[in-house]
């Protein structure tokens, strides 16, 4: 195995950018350095030597440590091991912790080496660019390259600013400002835009104001991902066009998509230029060729996806390999050397279109197998590489997949992730050529996420046991850490993060955020699940307990941001969990044949309470805060001339993707939040309507009805979408509360 990946990786190597070649400096890296460990920076030195691919050596100099690698990735791994293995030390997403390095490095003693077991390590999703970072200014997305160039990530997706390059293409076409404008989405829709899934906005017209900043914050982010030995994965045109496009071109063949999750036809049936018509090649040339005057030579690999819940025009298999043949000669056409990306949901989500004969056809397409990639993208719960020959051959790369619209929930499995990619990479005839994940959210349950970045430099699964014990040595680098701690994550490690069930392989949803109904929200499956898939008393709760015994144990834990955040994040899952309870409390309640308006509202009254709880406790954490979301999506409104107006939209765009998520709930509650804020003005309202009509009905003697409560609840979205933080009673922006205080009381409360 070993010689055979080596004769692959080599061969994939070239496609990167920061092998050891002429051009790859470590700038980057001493930079790195210099910003996350300024202190010890001048003790780190680095050198870029031929070698293994991916691989680093870390040894100790004269004058401090020394990494010697054969990548720019690869020294930013090597630095990263030794930082967490010598150094007990990380970078969180809640922020980096490896100013914490001990004032005098500890010696490594034989030298340490590593090396990549794949040539790609990617991340994201196209879709995490709305769920996660459609907000984000540079600051928040320098922690995040930081964490990724570290852990070893040499392909990540670049989607900010394809908007400004896309109206230039579609202007130099000859279409007005007006036709184009009508066509793209708004600034937190965009990634189902870039789908071709949806079309235009439902509350006003893209400001060009956003198109040019995000275009700046792109130029930042491509810049600094080639200085950390990363490639960028870029956009190119994909062939979704402003429905102008036919009366500018009126012989060119233009397709309507198909419709998208209920939107109304003006929203979505995207119109669909077809890859083998002359015009699409035209496009694609001045599509590339516009971003790589604006970001450079940076990037070979382009991310392309046309039927992503989208229904290609016909199933017929010639069709299917003209329409790949097409664009891929497009892509070649405008770079020689292009590589086509591509997100595999299609062959899952929409498997009966998606036949064997059918993905063979449309992958065949393209000539050759390195030049393409393909993201398994769900690989730990619904690989489809394994019935389709490890896709025919082409490049493809093992991938899990977390947080289905950034909801946000405990869920892992641990062994599937590092069984699983072990097993697919020495498969016989396997083209596994990358690891990564491509979370819909980025949110919560970071263990999982380091575990697989941490298993694609590991030949051998990696033991969680072990591995977790060091993770939380390292999450709270506290001492003495009480053996509590320790305790809480062998729980939570062996249950919700070692989660067998096939139904729920997805971040468990909370039923508080869906829309009340007397049936139909408990129990899910699939990847929205709502089913608990272990007990709570003796996980969840159990582990919170264990949290709060060690804080207990030694109070300084309270200064470490990722054990309060923990603390949050267990307490919210126990309290989630006891709200089915108290559902299914109420529906038995209200089922009843004895059941009254009062024994109704009395039901209903411990649910409200915990609504209230769930709030107060999210509220103590600068992670769970719906005002957080908002103030992020505002910022881009400072210093504009229409500032309110501005302010105002992005608000709106903030609010409905995590509540109605279109303009009248077409895929309502998909993006839902357990953020204080969310809780207390959207979920518990909708709850308290729902209790008070239950109550009516009894009142009255009416029967339920359930299209009249799905009506209130639209109601109430529409009003809360529409809202503007900070003029309702208690709209903070900041945190509220002692994280301690409040999880004590409410473990207490409702253990
Ligand atoms: C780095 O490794 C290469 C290959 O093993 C070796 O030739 C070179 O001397 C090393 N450089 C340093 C500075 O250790
Ligand atoms: C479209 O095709 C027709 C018939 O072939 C031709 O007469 C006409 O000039 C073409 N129009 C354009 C805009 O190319
Ligand atoms: C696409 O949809 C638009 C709007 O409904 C319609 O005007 C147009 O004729 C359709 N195009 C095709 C090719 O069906
Ligand atoms: C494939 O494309 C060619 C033109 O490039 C066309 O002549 C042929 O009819 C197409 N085949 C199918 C099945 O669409
Ligand atoms: C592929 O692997 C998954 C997960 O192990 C399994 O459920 C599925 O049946 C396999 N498919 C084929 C065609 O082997
Ligand atoms: C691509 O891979 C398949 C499966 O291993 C192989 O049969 C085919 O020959 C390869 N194609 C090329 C062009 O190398
Ligand atoms: C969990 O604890 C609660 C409260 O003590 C109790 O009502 C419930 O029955 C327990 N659940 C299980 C499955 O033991
Ligand atoms: C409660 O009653 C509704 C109809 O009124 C029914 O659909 C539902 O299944 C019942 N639920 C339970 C848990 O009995
Ligand atoms: C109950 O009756 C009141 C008064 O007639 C009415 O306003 C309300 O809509 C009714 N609600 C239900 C759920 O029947
Ligand atoms: C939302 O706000 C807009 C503008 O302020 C207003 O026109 C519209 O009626 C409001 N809609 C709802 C449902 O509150």
């Amino acid at each position: 195995m070993a010689l055979r990946h080596r004769l692959l990786a080599l061969l994939s190597f070239s496609l990167l950018a920061g092998a050891a070649s002429s051009t790859a400096t470590l700038d980057g890296i001493y930079a790195l350095a210099k910003r996350r460990v300024p202190t010890h920076a001048h003790s780190f030195s680095f050198s870029l030597s031929s070698g293994d691919p991916d691989s680093f050596v870390i040894s100790d100099v004269p004058l401090g440590i020394h990494i010697n690698c054969t990548t720019v990735s690869a020294c930013a791994r090597g630095f990263y091991t030794y930082l967490t293995q010598f150094g007990g030390t990380d970078i969180w997403w809640t922020g980096s912790r490896l100013t914490h390095l001990p004032i005098h490095l500890p010696r490594v003693g034989s030298p340490v080496k590593g090396q990549a077991i794949v040539p790609y390590r990617y991340h994201f999703n196209t879709v995490t660019f709305s769920y996660t970072t459609p907000f984000w200014n540079f600051d928040q997305w320098e922690l995040e390259l930081d964490w990724l160039a570290l852990r070893g990530v040499n392909l990540p997706l670049a989607w900010n600013g394809y908007e400004y390059i896309l109206a230039e293409t579609f202007r130099e076409a000859g279409l007005t400002d007006n036709e184009i404008t009508s066509f793209l989405s708004g600034p937190a829709f965009q990634a189902w835009n870039r789908f071709g899934n949806i079309q235009g906005s439902w509350d006003g017209d893209l400001p060009a104001a956003w198109n040019h900043d995000q275009f700046k914050l792109q130029k930042q982010i491509v810049q600094r991902m080639k200085e950390l030995g990363m490639t960028p994965v870029l956009p190119s045109f994909s062939g979704f066009v402003p429905r102008a496009m036919s009366s500018h071109y009126p012989n060119a063949s233009i397709i309507n998509g198909s419709q998208w999750s209920g939107f109304p036809s003006e929203l979505t049936r995207v119109s669909f230029l077809e890859p083998v018509d002359p015009l699409f090649a035209r496009l694609q040339n001045s599509f590339i060729s516009k971003q790589r005057e604006a970001y450079g030579d940076v990037s070979h690999i382009y991310t392309l996806d046309q039927y992503n819940e989208n229904d290609p025009f016909s199933g017929d298999p010639a069709y299917l390999a003209n329409v790949t043949a097409g664009t891929f000669a497009s892509l070649r056409d405008a770079d020689p050397d292009a590589v086509w990306l591509m997100q595999g949901w299609l062959f899952f989500s929409d498997s009966a279109f998606w036949t064997d004969a059918r993905i063979e056809a449309y992958l065949g397409g393209v000539p050759g197998n390195d030049s393409m990639i393909i993201l398994d993208l769900y690989s730990e719960a619904q690989p489809q590489w394994n019935r389709t020959s490890s896709y025919y051959g082409k490049q493809w790369v093992w991938c899990e997949l977390h947080g289905y619209g950034g909801n946000i929930g405990m869920e892992g499995n641990l062994d599937a992730i590092t069984q699983g990619p072990i097993t697919a990479l020495n498969a016989p005839g396997s083209s596994m050529k990358g690891m990564g994940l491509t979370m819909e959210g980025q949110e919560g349950n970071e263990l999982v996420y380091n575990t697989l970045l941490d298993q694609a430099w590991s030949s051998k699964p990696l033991d969680t046991a072990t591995y977790v014990d060091k993770w939380v040595s390292r999450r709270y680098p506290k001492s003495p850490l009480p053996k509590a701690a320790h305790e809480a994550w062998r729980v939570l490690s062996t249950t919700v993060y070692n989660n067998k069930d096939p139904n729920t392989q997805a971040t468990i949803k909370g039923i508080f955020e869906l829309a009340p109904a007397l049936t139909g929200l408990t129990g899910r499956g699939g990847h929205h699940p709502t089913s608990i898939p272990y007990d709570t008393n003796t996980t969840v709760l159990l582990a919170a307990k264990y949290l709060l015994e060690a804080h207990r144990q030694n109070p300084q834990l309270a200064s470490i941001p990722e054990f309060g955040y923990d603390v949050v994040d267990v307490t919210r899952q126990f309290l989630s969990n006891r709200f089915i309870d108290r559902y299914t409390a109420l529906v038995a309640a209200y089922n009843a044949t004895s059941a009254t308006a009062d024994s109704v509202t009395a039901a209903g009254a411990p649910l409200l309470q915990l609504l209230s709880d769930i709030d107060a406790l999210l509220a103590t954490n600068e992670h769970f805060l719906l005002s957080a979301w908002i103030q992020d999506a505002k910022r881009w409104a400072r210093g504009k001339t229409d500032r309110d107006t501005y302010a105002r939209y992005l608000e709106y765009n903030a609010r409905n993707q995590i509540s109605l998520w279109g303009p009248d709930g077409e895929i309502n509650d998909y993006a839902s939040k357990a953020w204080a804020g969310v809780v207390r003005t959207y979920y518990r309202p909708r709850w308290a309507a729902f209790v008070e009509y239950l109550a009516d009905t009894k009142r009255n003697g009416t029967a339920y009805n359930a299209k009249a409560v799905q009506a209130t609840m639209l109601a109430i979205g529409q009003e809360w979408s529409n809202g503007t933080w900070g003029t309702g009673e208690g709209e903070v922006w900041g945190t509220v509360g002692d994280t301690f205080e409040v999880a004590s009381r409410l473990v207490g409360k409702w253990a």
